[in-house]
């Protein structure tokens, strides 16, 4: 099952949607883009995740209007009163204020993650294609090919200057992978998950998106949503440092300060978020794990943001340390997952 933890990732631009006017009302049409391989993968995906939402009759998504296999295209009902919680983060007035909308997605996922045991879902997992050529994660870990050097952006050369000398943290990623092949909390998972994959409808928690979910662990949907809420606090408060410092420079001199803070304040957000999880879901969380999964997702964020990127910035290598620092240490690692709340106006 390891094979393709770190595989799947999202690229800007992978699919289309639209906005469609329909006789009985808007459906949002999605097509998927890219080579045609990955984009049947993800059209098969979408579909099949229909037959295990309606394992319980409980919609965790819209239900699919109709598909197109000949166009890989997919039509959903349009939920013109929806959010993201990603947009109830931005436009919050602080971490309390939508701690509960938080919990209700944790709990949300947590009934996604009680899924398990059905054949049905182990039948349509076991029926995927093999990935033909899987991908090696470590792979810049190690080297990168003469294309790859030359295709690559500035941020991302400097990201492999980084990591390349870098053995202790080679071989923690790769414990750490190993680890997951180990882990008991396998069930139905998402595969991609962030805040703006759950929509908002009035009291109603829909999670979108289904075209990575799989069969894995379950630690790996925690540590995206987690991991999105702490790289977007560590970034916000080394920028907002900077701002007030003049300069990246001096911010570099108290960045564990600064990291200690944001985490205080973003645990509100991240707590509930656990709590609700833990209150519906069969599975407990491993803080370790989760720790670790986390740092992985937030070197991934980084080498995302490189790839568009001519330079690494110091804010990026930051983030990237608090990353490299959880893989390698059990403590750090749970220091992202269990910090003293602090809550404080957005
Ligand atoms: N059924 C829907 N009703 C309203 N908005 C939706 C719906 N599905 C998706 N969206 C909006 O479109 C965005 C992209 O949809 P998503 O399925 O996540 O595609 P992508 O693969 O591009 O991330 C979502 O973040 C959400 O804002
Ligand atoms: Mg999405």
């Amino acid at each position: 099952m390891s094979t393709d933890l770190l595989a799947g990732k999202r690229h800007a631009g992978r699919n289309t949607i639209y906005v469609v006017a329909e006789e009985d009302g808007l459906a949002l049409a999605k097509r998927f883009d890219g080579p045609d391989v990955d984009r049947d993968r993800r059209f098969s995906n979408t579909v099949d995740w229909e037959k295990v939402q309606a394992i319980r009759g409980d919609d965790f998504s819209p239900r699919l209007l109709r598909t197109d296999p000949v166009e890989r295209r997919v039509w959903f009902p349009y939920l013109d009163s929806a959010e993201t919680l990603q947009s109830q983060i931005e436009g919050r007035t602080s971490w309390s204020a939508v701690s509960d909308v938080l919990r209700d997605c944790g709990r949300r996922l947590g009934d996604v993650h009680s899924l398990t045991g059905q054949s049905l879902i182990l039948d349509l997992f076991t029926a995927r294609p093999a990935l033909s050529e899987p991908p090696d994660p470590l792979a810049m870990f190690h080297a990168i090919s003469g294309q790859q050097y030359a295709e690559a952006s500035g941020g991302e050369l400097e990201c492999w200057a980084l990591f390349h000398h870098d053995h202790e943290l080679r071989s923690a990623l790769q414990a750490w992978m190993e680890d997951q092949g180990q882990d008991p909390a396998i069930a139905p998972i998402h595969g991609d998950l962030r805040p703006d994959q759950f929509l908002i409808d009035g009291s109603r928690v829909h999670i979108i998106d289904w075209e990575e979910w799989t069969l894995g662990p379950t630690t790996r949907d925690l540590a995206g949503m987690v991991g999105a809420l702490v790289f977007d606090a560590l970034h916000g408060a080394f920028v907002r440092a900077a701002a007030a410092t003049g300069g990246v420079g001096e911010v570099h001199a108290n960045v564990l300060a600064r990291a200690g803070e944001a985490l205080a304040e973003v645990s509100v957000a991240t707590g509930a978020f656990l709590e609700g999880y833990a209150a519906a879901s069969p599975h407990p969380v491993d803080p370790v794990r989760l720790g670790r999964a986390i740092g992985w997702a937030l070197l991934e964020r980084v080498l995302a943001r490189a790839v568009f990127s001519h330079r690494l910035t110091t804010i990026d290598k930051a983030v990237a340390g608090i990353g490299r620092q959880a893989l390698i240490d059990p403590d750090s690692a749970t220091a992202l997952v269990h910090q003293e709340a602090e809550d404080v106006p957005a």
